[in-house]
């Protein structure tokens, strides 16, 4: 792997672009298909699980670092949370913005960066969901880890979660990092996505994977084809761990896919982790 592909600005740009390209896209399909909906509402099911579960107050004040366009935050204000998002990608912003005025919330949106967060003891709960694996170095995840304990009220819960590295059945990132290759087709009325994501590069001792993604969209605006690129660090549970202790986080609780309960199958898909700041 050359060494300047992983420099900070050459990962921001990699993943803006990949970020960009879609999220017009992925908006129209979430609105018209209902299979988003269902994993949003599981998902914004389990937030609010672990704010009264692992927050010592009522969580009132939720910010999310990176909102992309914006389920969690519209779909926490629908259940009357006071949210506030930012995500790295302006069009992510604005399709955030667009969605909360369609469904008629409010919701503080803005563009920034999950490195550079400035609020001091402003938050009951920081989400910072699908999006620790993609900053550009671990440098970087420490960092936004430190800001967010920053940003918490004493008391307040961080809920984070990575794809785990070591789930080998199927899926976007298991299927990418152990066969290469991930073929997906999602569709829903007048639209259809069908994206190739192909590993272009797999660096094992720094678990730092580079892959190429090819989007092939219908829709009724006409055909249109993306290729982006992107990189993904394979996070363990216990790097997570470790870099939440560094942070400050004491106590940690872990939960796998989203489910409440110790799961049947030892290894999770994906990785979830409450922390609370003392
Ligand atoms: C996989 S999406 C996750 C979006 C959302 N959190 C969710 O769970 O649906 C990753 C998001 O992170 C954003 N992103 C990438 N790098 C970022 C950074 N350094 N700071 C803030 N957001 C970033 C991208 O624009 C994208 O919207």
């Amino acid at each position: 792997m050359d060494r300047s592909e992983n420099t900070r600005e050459t990962v921001l740009k990699a993943s803006r672009a990949y970020y960009a390209h879609l999220a017009y896209y992925e908006d129209l399909l979430a609105q018209r298909e209902r299979r988003t909906a269902k994993t949003t509402k599981r998902e914004l099911d389990f937030l609010e699980f672990a704010f009264r579960t692992h927050a010592t107050h009522r969580v009132r004040d939720v910010l999310d670092v990176a909102c992309g366009n914006g389920p969690h935050v519209v779909g926490l204000a629908h259940r009357d949370y006071q949210c506030t998002g930012q995500d790295y990608t302006p069009e992510r912003v604005q399709i955030a913005k667009a969605r909360a005025k369609r469904e008629c919330v409010s919701v503080r949106l803005s563009q920034g960066d999950a490195t550079r967060l400035e609020y001091k003891n402003e938050f009951d709960a920081v989400l910072a969901l699908k999006i620790l694996f993609l900053l550009p170095n671990d440098d970087d995840v420490v960092k936004s880890l430190r800001q967010i304990h920053r940003a918490l009220r004493p008391g307040g819960i961080l809920v984070c979660n990575v794809y785990n590295p070591l789930y080998a059945g199927k899926g976007w990132f298991s299927d990418v990092i152990h066969k290469g290759l991930y073929v997906e087709e999602s569709h829903a009325r007048g639209i259809r996505i069908t994206t190739i994501n192909r590993l272009q590069d797999f660096e094992p001792i720094q678990g730092v994977a580079w892959e190429k993604e090819t989007s092939i969209i219908e829709a009724p605006d006409g055909i249109h084809i993306f290729r982006d690129r992107e990189r993904v660090r394979l996070f363990t549970y216990w790097d997570i761990l470790h870099y939440l202790q560094v942070a400050g986080f004491k106590e940690t609780k872990s939960y796998p896919d989203w489910k409440t309960k110790p799961p049947k199958k030892p290894k999770a898909k994906m990785l979830i982790f409450v922390s609370r700041k003392d």
